[in-house]
């Protein structure tokens, strides 16, 4: 993503040199002049947020070191960002911790996209420092008109949170939508409820995140006994872990387009352009 940004912007890029000590600790170090600087630090989440958390740490340590101005943390996928509220007693408030961590190791600044945001509504309400969260949510949309599949089209939402996703494709579109009902009963059990007008329709889901799938599962499952004649799903973070594509296509799922926050895939649309044009704004 650094490297797509940096061809897009013409700013230099440079990469860290990074090894493991025997014992698991990380070593790393920013190879070129960066005193006096501006710089922004591409970082995922995903997969394994904890050990990245610590390279991001330690990035921004080391930059901070060597004299920069402004460290800027591009993370397109805030991860911990679901675990919005102590459900239980004695659970962490991690939406919140996370951003406090990454602030308190020397960024001035964020920018990320398609934050889950739900019970906390705004970047604001767990950033203390500026935060822009982006969306690829309009990019998906023309990737998907532009690839035919949006006539006679139904934009459903899985829950509630859904909801600001789904109208901006909605609209995109052209398309009516309708918000579910989703109620989790763990981290791999959910009910979908809600009325579904679509017999004959095409369904297209949308979600910011599709993990293990099992949300979609139960949404492509509805559709399909509703009468959808075909589901497709936008999503902006495609974790897909265990087997998650294989199972939502067996469930019967037309197409998944998804954003390229998450590395490794084999995303349709990149957010590389509205990094780019984030990143120069500044
Ligand atoms: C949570 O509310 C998110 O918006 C997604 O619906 C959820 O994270 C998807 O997870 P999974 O694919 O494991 O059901």
């Amino acid at each position: 993503m650094a490297r797509s940004v940096a061809a897009l912007t013409g700013f230099p890029l440079l990469m860290p040199n990074r090894r493991i000590f025997p014992d698991g600790e990380q070593y790393l170090r920013i190879e070129g002049d960066v005193n006096g600087q501006d710089v922004a630090v591409f970082q995922s989440l995903a997969f394994q947020p904890d050990p990245l958390l610590i390279e991001y740490s330690l990035i921004v340590d080391a930059l901070k070191g060597g004299g920069v101005r402004s460290v800027v943390g591009v993370i397109p996928y805030l991860a911990y960002a679901r675990q919005d509220q102590v459900f239980r007693p004695n659970e962490p408030l991690s939406a919140r911790l996370i951003p406090r961590l990454i602030e308190s190791v020397g960024t001035d600044r964020v920018i990320t996209v398609d934050m889950h945001l739900h019970r906390f509504k705004e970047p604001g309400e767990v950033f203390r420092m500026p935060a822009q969260n982006l969306t690829a949510m309009p990019l998906l949309a023309r990737h998907y008109r532009e690839h035919g599949r949006a006539s006679a089209v139904i934009v459903v939402g899985p829950d509630s949170e859904s909801e600001q996703w789904v109208r901006v494709v909605a609209r995109e579109l052209g398309a009516p939508c309708v918000v579910l009902e989703k109620e989790r009963f763990g981290d791999r059990e959910v009910k979908i409820r809600g009325e579904l007008p679509l017999k004959g329709r095409t369904a297209l889901v949308v979600d910011d995140i599709v993990s293990t799938g099992k949300t979609m599962i139960e949404v492509i499952t509805r559709l399909k006994s509703e009468g959808a004649q075909r589901v497709d799903a936008l999503v902006s973070h495609a974790l897909l872990v265990e087997g998650a594509k294989k199972k939502m296509k067996d469930a019967g799922l037309n197409e998944l387009i998804y954003s390229d926050t998450i590395p490794g895939g084999d995303a349709q649309v990149s957010v590389a352009p509205l990094l780019a044009k984030s990143l120069k704004n500044l």
